[in-house]
C-alpha cells in the first residue's frame, strides 16, 4: 500500500532505512519540509500524519504505509494561503523562514491536541476535559520548534490569533442556536 503525501499517492522507498524527511525532500522534491538537526531537536522537519504532528527526521518512511501525510505544500489551496500562513506574514512570524514550515505544521497539530483536551507539561489540572490555550500553554506546546532568528514573539502572536479566530468561528453556530 503506498503512502499519501498531500492527497497524492507515492511509492514507499525500497530501502527501509530511508527517513520520511528524506523521502519528502530527496525523492519527492518537496523541499518545504526542512532538515535542521536531523536528530529530533529543532522541529524544522515537523509534518502532519493523519492530523498529528511528528518529526519526520525521526520517522522511517515505511512506517507510514497507507497513512496521510500533510506537508507545508499541502496547506494552501485554491483559496490561497492557509489562515495560519497568512497570520505568520501579518505578524512577522519569520525572518529567514527556515523554521517556518515546521512551526506552522506543528501549530496545526497543537490545535488538534488542544481540541481533544490533551494536557501539556504546564497544564495544572490533568483531569480537566478541556484545555485553555493560555500564553504559557502555547509557548510550552511550541517549545519543540526552535527559531534561530528570534521571531518567536511573532510566531506566538500568529498562532494565538489563528487559534482565537478558529475558536470564535466554531462557537458561532452554537451561539446562534442559543
Ligand atoms: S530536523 Fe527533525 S527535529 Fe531537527
Ligand atoms: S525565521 Fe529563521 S529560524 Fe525561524
Amino acid at each position: 500500500m503506498p503512502i499519501r503525501i498531500n492527497g497524492i499517492e507515492a511509492d514507499l522507498p525500497p530501502d527501509p532505512r530511508v527517513s520520511l524527511l528524506d523521502l519528502l525532500r530527496e525523492t519527492l522534491h518537496l523541499h518545504g519540509t526542512k532538515k535542521g538537526c536531523n536528530q529530533g531537536a529543532c522541529g524544522a522537519c515537523t509534518v502532519l500524519v493523519d492530523g498529528e504532528r511528528i518529526l519526520s527526521c525521526l520517522a522511517l518512511a515505511v512506517q507510514y504505509e497507507g497513512r496521510d501525510v500533510t506537508t507545508i505544500e499541502g496547506l494552501s489551496g485554491e483559496g490561497g494561503l492557509h489562515p495560519l500562513q497568512q497570520a505568520f506574514i501579518a505578524h512577522d512570524g519569520l525572518q529567514c523562514g527556515y523554521c517556518t514550515p515546521g512551526q506552522i505544521c506543528s501549530a496545526l497539530g497543537l490545535f488538534a491536541e488542544v481540541a481533544r483536551g490533551a494536557p501539556s507539561a504546564v497544564t495544572a489540572d490533568l483531569a480537566a476535559q478541556t484545555v485553555t490555550l493560555s500564553h504559557d500553554e502555547l509557548r510550552e506546546r511550541m517549545s519543540g520548534n526552535l527559531c534561530r532568528c528570534g521571531a518567536h514573539n511573532g510566531i506566538v502572536a500568529a498562532i494565538a490569533e489563528t487559534y482565537d479566530a478558529g475558536r470564535l468561528a466554531r462557537a458561532q453556530p452554537s451561539e446562534a442556536a442559543a
